[in-house]
């Protein structure tokens, strides 16, 4: 139930009734849990538009809010507001009722939608760097969410697998006379001749023709090279998989860059003959007159250069057609860093000149940053290697599983340091606002205190062992009558109770952290209750009462784990 919607509607019609007028009664919860549980902002606007005191109108609305069973009391304040108070049988009951069902109460979007997210990316023969780190985080979770209301997602991984890298390593290895990438059999060798032929290129004119026309043959079909780029992609694609797997990441497709070689020369030809495409100075671009920010820039779209390469904006577009044609996506995400902002706005304005309904939206981030708090890189100025930190963080997990004294067995230790170690370092990008830089910072990831992946591992872990000390089993367990005495187990079933809107507003603001937040103050709730209310040896309703509370906490944080991409462990 999304209360704070159901609140919406409620005041809403009261507020009509009491002052004959529709106005959105703008509810939000209150900062202070004293005051209320929410809030009722509307009348302070609606002051003005009816010129009359807010606190008046909050006094005559009063009596109809009342009449909602949902609210147990309201109360004017400040210059016009109305703190309303949740009824505690209401809330016992709506728990009860959200524990039976199997998403816990989380209802669908209002429309359903079909949606691309466009996620991790990286470069074939170029290590991921952290960047992708973030894009393969952020997006597996928003696939998640974006399905658990309902929406229609497709995961699809753009790799880099067609650009000018390409043309480079080709050239590099044709000169060094080991066009064996078999030979090269690891990203990093790879990665290597891309560095030396890099730095080649750029002292020798000759060689940067040679990676031109290394590319041009690649990219109209000439055999020897297409059969060496294929093994390149599969030697990248290995190490990928690999990183996919210990990450538990997983995709729908695989369609990268070259997947759409094929419809670029027909793309820009239509672009030409609809006039949304001009030849200028040799080159084929498109200017923008709108969106006025476009159109201020005055930078057009290049859609294939003057010596007939296709670029990295032409694949995007025919990327957007080919998803609406394909998947009738209706809304493309690209979980990308904030400096492709501008790429696809062009890009956008490209597919409105088209006609195309898909809107695309970029989902961007911050920086990770080092303990100089500049972006995170190796001592000597490097990209990390991704799967070397994700194996120091499992071991940095276990030492911490044993530090705090855990009761893990020698033989389940790497399995808990697994799930620990990466859902450490997934929560720790995963709560903080995505548009923020964040420091990295091991002794914060992984610690059962705080805000922490592992904090909430553990408080999932207590209650099971809980059932366990009972002799009860969790799954079998049957929500039961709850009752709301003690003022720990309110403030509890309250957290417990916004999943819903939570959800939404994680899943429709593309922030997941949100979700972190709330699981985290149901983590403190949980504690809170636990320190202050015995449950097993209390009296056998009330044990009934708390057992069902303590079990809808653990199904939260277990489905909210979930839907992160961390592992929640029955034992730990
Ligand atoms: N490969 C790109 C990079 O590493 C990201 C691709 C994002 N997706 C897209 N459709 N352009 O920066």
């Amino acid at each position: 139930m999304r209360i704070e919607q159901h609140l919406e509607a409620r005041a809403r019609a009261a507020i009509c009734e009491c002052l004959g007028v529709q106005a959105p009664a703008l509810i939000r919860p209150t900062q202070d849990a004293t005051l209320g549980d929410y809030q009722l902002n509307g009348l302070l606007p609606l002051s003005k538009q009816l010129g009359k005191p807010a606190k008046e109108l909050a006094t005559s609305v009063l009596p109809g809010l009342l009449k909602v069973p949902t609210i147990a009391s309201a109360t004017v304040a400040g210059p016009g507001f109305i703190n309303l108070t949740l009824a505690p049988a209401w809330i016992a009951k709506q728990l009860q009722d959200d524990m039976g069902q199997s998403r816990l109460g989380v209802t669908p979007a209002d429309r359903p939608m079909r949606i691309v997210v466009d996620f991790s990316a990286p470069n074939i023969a170029k290590r991921m760097h952290v960047g992708h780190l973030r894009s393969t985080i952020l997006g597996a979770a928003l696939v998640k969410l974006l399905r658990m209301i309902g929406h229609a997602v497709i995961a699809d991984n753009h790799i880099g697998d067609w650009g000018t890298q390409f043309g480079l390593l080709l050239a590099g290895m044709k000169r060094t006379e080991s066009s064996d990438p078999l030979r090269h059999a690891s990203v990093e060798a790879l990665e290597r001749i891309y560095q030396d032929a890099t730095a080649l290129a750029k002292s020798d004119a000759s060689f940067l023709e040679e990676a031109r026309a290394e590319l041009a043959k690649l990219q109209s079909g000439d055999s020897e090279n297409r059969s060496i780029w294929e093994r390149l992609v599969s030697i990248s694609r290995t190490e990928l998989e690999q990183l996919y797997a210990l990450l538990d990441v997983s995709f729908d497709y695989w369609l990268g860059e070259s997947a759409y070689h094929n419809m670029l020369e027909p793309l820009v030809n239509a672009l030409l003959e609809q006039g949304i495409a001009i030849l200028d100075a040799g080159a084929i671009c498109v200017f923008f007159t709108e969106p006025p920010e476009l159109a201020a820039l005055k930078t057009p779209l290049i859609v294939r250069k003057s010596d007939g390469a296709f670029l990295y904006a032409t694949t995007d577009i025919a990327t957007v057609k080919y998803r609406y044609e394909h998947f009738q996506a209706e809304v493309c995400l690209y979980v990308v860093d904030s400096r492709q902002k501008l790429h696809f706005k062009q890009i956008s304005a490209v597919i409105a000149k088209l006609g195309l309904p898909v809107t695309l939206k970029v989902v961007d981030f911050g920086s990770i940053l080092g303990a100089d708090k500049k972006p995170l890189k190796t001592r000597d100025g490097g990209t990390i290697a991704l799967y070397a930190l994700l194996e120091e963080a499992q071991a940095r997990a276990a030492e911490a599983v044993k530090e705090e004294g855990l009761d893990v067995s020698e033989q389940e230790m790497l399995r808990v340091a697994r799930a620990v170690g990466i859902g450490a370092v997934k929560y720790a990008d995963l709560r903080q606002n995505r548009l923020t830089d964040y420091q990295f910072d091991w002794d914060k990831m992984i610690s059962f205190q705080g805000n922490a992946g592992p904090y909430l591992q553990y408080a999932y872990a207590r209650v099971r062992t809980l059932f366990q000390k009972g002799g009860l089993d969790f799954d079998a367990f049957e929500a039961a009558p709850i009752t709301l005495a003690h003022p720990s187990e309110l403030s509890l079933a309250k957290q417990l109770l916004r999943l819903d809107e939570v959800v939404h507003q994680a899943a429709e603001s593309y922030l997941p952290h949100v979700l972190c937040d709330h699981l985290y103050a149901v983590a403190r709730q949980f504690s809170n209750f636990y320190q202050e209310c015995p449950i097993l040896k209390a009296a056998p309703k009330e044990r009934l009462s708390r057992l069902s509370l303590a079990k809808m906490t653990a199904l939260e944080l277990g489905m909210g784990l979930e839907l992160l991409g961390i592992e929640a462990l029955e034992r730990m």
